[in-house]
């Protein structure tokens, strides 16, 4: 536990504070503590099991057992961080957008606990932990940087300039990266969620063996486009079929590798257009959301980075994916800019990151 007095010392300096961060948008439920970059607990219930028959998350069962898991695993996380609820200076959960029955779990949940213990709530927007998440990591990361984050439900090149400021650069006309890793792994008879099952097996496929389209290659924007390839994934599957593990695995290599050269494609037009509009700022690039967890990606990314003269910048791959403690810290970035929410707040299915939303 902190000592108090140390505490007090260094919130005076610089605004530490002892966050709660609750976040039940999807299929996760996690509760995380911090206290400014010092993570005290983080607890997570997966619901995969609940969702895997299914191939996918199913909305009113994600719902009912966040509900029935929140309270437990706040007190679990309480608990291990040693600290009672009067403890937290600040709550911050997550405000949209995400499955509206989960949102509003948190929402509900956050609004109890600051009604019951006078504690200052902030409603932080899901993209927004995870854009900001690589910076409870790394300290030297300052505004403004250049954003792409792709997870099962986004896919879109942002420029970040601060807490709830972003300039959209471009985003999927159809499918979300993610959700394209999850119905092609579906295709190839690969498990929910289909990233890290593709990733896996992928590991043991040849790259360059089938060619897949590269979808919006060397067009002037910044969009993505994922349906093409998952059409092109379905017609050679049935081509090769009966499929063997080693088609599998060549398929999902090949599929992976069709994913990074777009992603490449896509973030070379974004590099060029934020130097132009940011000529004096660092060349640095942020990449986050669930899809950033997979190496081969991170890696054609690097190559990309280094040849446009781009740092990159990615949360530690367990971080990638929903958690907690992003929303904790989106929620004392927004707060130590002056930024907080009332109980007025409404949970918002859709909060796209480049709007700004009246709390
Ligand atoms: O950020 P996240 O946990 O939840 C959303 O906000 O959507 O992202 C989940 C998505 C899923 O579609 C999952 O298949 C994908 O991220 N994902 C991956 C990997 N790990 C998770 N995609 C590719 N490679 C991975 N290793
Ligand atoms: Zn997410």
């Amino acid at each position: 536990m902190v000592s108090t007095t140390q505490h007090l010392k260094f919130k005076i300096q610089n605004i530490l504070m002892i966050t709660l961060g609750i976040e039940s948008s999807c299929d996760d439920t996690a509760v995380a503590i911090i206290d400014d970059r010092k993570l005290l607990a983080h607890k997570v219930s997966s619901q995969l099991d609940l969702h895997r028959p299914y191939g996918g998350v199913v909305p009113e069962l994600a719902a009912r057992s966040h509900v029935e898991i929140i309270d437990l695993l706040i007190g679990e996380t309480l608990k291990e961080a040693g600290l009672e609820v009067s403890d937290i200076e600040l709550i911050s959960a997550t405000g949209g957008p995400g499955l509206i029955g989960g949102v509003i779990t948190s929402v509900m949940v956050a609004k109890g606990l600051s009604l019951a213990n006078n504690t200052p709530l902030v409603f932080v927007n899901h993209l927004e932990g995870h854009s900001l998440m690589a910076r409870f990591e790394v300290s030297d990361l300052d505004f403004p940087f250049l954003l792409f984050l792709a997870s099962g439900g986004h896919c879109q090149i942002l420029e970040c300039a601060s807490p709830g400021s972003y300039k959209k650069y471009g985003s999927t006309l159809d499918d979300a990266i993610g959700e394209a890793f999850d119905k092609t792994a579906k295709l190839l008879g690969l498990p929910y969620p289909g990233g890290p099952a593709i990733e896996q097996v992928a590991n043991q496929g040849d790259p360059d063996k089938y060619n897949l389209p590269i979808s919006m290659k060397g067009q002037s924007n910044c969009d993505f486009s994922l349906s093409g390839l998952k059409t092109a994934v379905r017609h050679l599957c049935t081509e090769l079929a009966p499929l063997t593990d080693q088609k599998i695995s060549d398929i999902s290599a090949s599929f992976q590798n069709a994913v990074a050269a777009q992603i490449c494609d896509r973030l070379e037009t974004a590099f060029k257009k934020y130097t132009k509009e940011q000529p004096n700022a660092k060349r640095q690039l942020v990449f986050s959301g669930g899809v950033a967890a997979n190496k081969f990606i991170r890696s054609k990314i690097e190559i990309s980075c280094q040849k446009h003269d781009f740092k990159l910048i990615c949360p530690s791959p367990k971080y990638c994916t929903d958690n907690g403690i992003m929303i904790a810290w989106a929620g004392l970035e927004n707060y130590k800019i002056g930024k907080s929410s009332n109980l007025d707040f409404t949970p918002k299915a859709r909060w796209p990151l480049d709007l700004v939303v009246p709390n």
